[in-house]
């Protein structure tokens, strides 16, 4: 019997209900299916990547079909490195599809036997990115409904710190 297993891969800088939403609707599709945060060494980002996992593990923990891992190199090398057939990618709006699609059609030059699937977050996340989150914790804004009350938490405990 055929065994799906989908990567659904980010920076997840922090992980937000959007993400959440997507792996969601991902993990009803796929037996399994493997949340991989980018090793990334380009990006400044606000969270290490043991604090994105862990945020990521935590966040999770009520789907048994969802890993959360760390990949670094290219996403169709880890795919096969995984056994994974497809990627997962959300798209909220049209500003998303030319980023995606470029990615897509270069990760299929890359690896054919990969298929990347799309989905569709509920439209409440349409408008919704890490980069907003991190935003608006930055400025003290409120954060209820974009992000679950454990992230909250932990974003307001490095903003704290992080502040002279
Ligand atoms: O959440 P992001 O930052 O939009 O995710 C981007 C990600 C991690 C999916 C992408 O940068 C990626 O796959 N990087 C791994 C390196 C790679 O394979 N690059 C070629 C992609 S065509």
């Amino acid at each position: 019997m055929k065994t799906s297993i989908a990567i659904y891969p980010g920076s997840f800088d922090p992980v937000t209900n959007g993400h959440l939403d997507l792996i969601e609707r991902g993990e009803k599709m796929f037996d399994r299916l493997i949340v991989a945060v980018l090793q990334n060494t380009d990006k400044q980002p606000l969270f290490s990547v043991p604090e994105r996992v862990d945020m990521l593990r935590e966040v999770t923990r009520i789907w048994p079909a969802v890993e959360v891992e760390v990949f670094e190199g290219l996403l169709v090398d880890y795919a096969r490195r995984r056994g994974a057939g497809v990627i997962l990618r959300g798209i909220r709006a049209v500003s998303d599809y030319e980023y995606e699609l470029q990615m897509a059609l270069m990760n299929r030059m890359l690896e054919p036997r990969l298929e990347t699937m799309f989905m569709l977050p509920g439209e409440t996340y349409s408008y919704l990115s890490s980069k907003l989150v991190r935003e608006i914790a930055q400025h003290g804004g409120p954060l209820n409904g974009l992000v679950p009350a454990a992230v909250e938490r932990k974003l307001r405990a490095k903003l704290s710190k992080v502040k002279p």
